[in-house]
């Protein structure tokens, strides 16, 4: 059985290190697993209204009435029948982009509606700009999300001792003033971000038996 898996781009540059680390990893994905649809988006393509907390979402229908004039409902029939949803947001202040915020609160009706992200893999990848920053608050954002919702929220595996179990990517290198150069990428963000890719597609090879 073919499986499914979505990409979020969460940060409004669609074309920069969140975007470098989601490709690392469906190039993981590609490497272990051929049955495989690969869904990937752009937050910022959707425009996604704040929630206002009416809290309609928790009585039956459990539906949203902002989704009446926005594109949550295109960003559900986009990611809803998803095996796995791999989320790459930059640190803002040490949360997540705003994008992937709003998506994440309005995504509350799904939960209330019978879990319906539930048993879905979920996983974190996090574009910083200064080395030693704050990641965790963003991974933290995510796992949240993620066990909230019902996921199965996993990490990658890899050389237990060099790489870590999240993709970080890093704009700053290891001296205080070196940065990437324009065509260059975070080595071990990259390599992270494939184990991440090759983790979930055996995760679902096993899951799908
Ligand atoms: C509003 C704003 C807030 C940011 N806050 C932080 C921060 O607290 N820590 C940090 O390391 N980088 C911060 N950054 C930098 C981004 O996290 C970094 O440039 C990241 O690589 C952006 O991902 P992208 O290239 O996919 O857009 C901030 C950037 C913006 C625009």
């Amino acid at each position: 059985m073919t499986a499914k898996i979505t990409f979020i781009v969460g940060s409004p540059r669609k074309k920069r290190s969140c975007n470098f680390l989601i490709e690392k990893a469906i190039e993981g994905v590609k490497s272990e697993l051929d049955d495989v649809e690969i869904n990937k988006i752009y937050a910022a393509d959707f425009n996604i209204t704040p929630c206002n907390g009416c809290d309609q979402c928790l009585r039956d229908p459990y539906e949203c009435p902002l989704s009446e004039n926005d594109d949550m409902p295109q960003l559900e029939d986009s990611l809803l029948d998803s095996d796995a949803l791999l989320i790459a947001s930059p640190s803002y202040f040490g949360s997540v982009s705003t994008q992937l915020k709003v998506i994440i609160d309005r995504s509350r009706p799904w939960k209330m509606n019978n879990y319906q992200l539930k048993n879905m893999i979920c996983a974190p990848l996090v574009a910083i700009g200064t080395r030693n920053d704050a990641a965790g608050g963003v991974i933290s954002d995510i796992i949240n999300f993620g066990l909230i919702q019902g996921m199965i929220v996993v990490g990658a595996l890899g050389n237990p001792v060099l790489e870590q179990n999240i993709p970080i990517t890093s704009l700053q290198k290891y001296g205080r003033k070196e940065f990437l150069g324009k065509d260059e990428t975070d080595e071990l963000g990259g390599i992270v971000a494939h184990n991440l890719g090759k983790r979930i597609a055996n995760l679902l090879k096993t899951m799908k038996k």
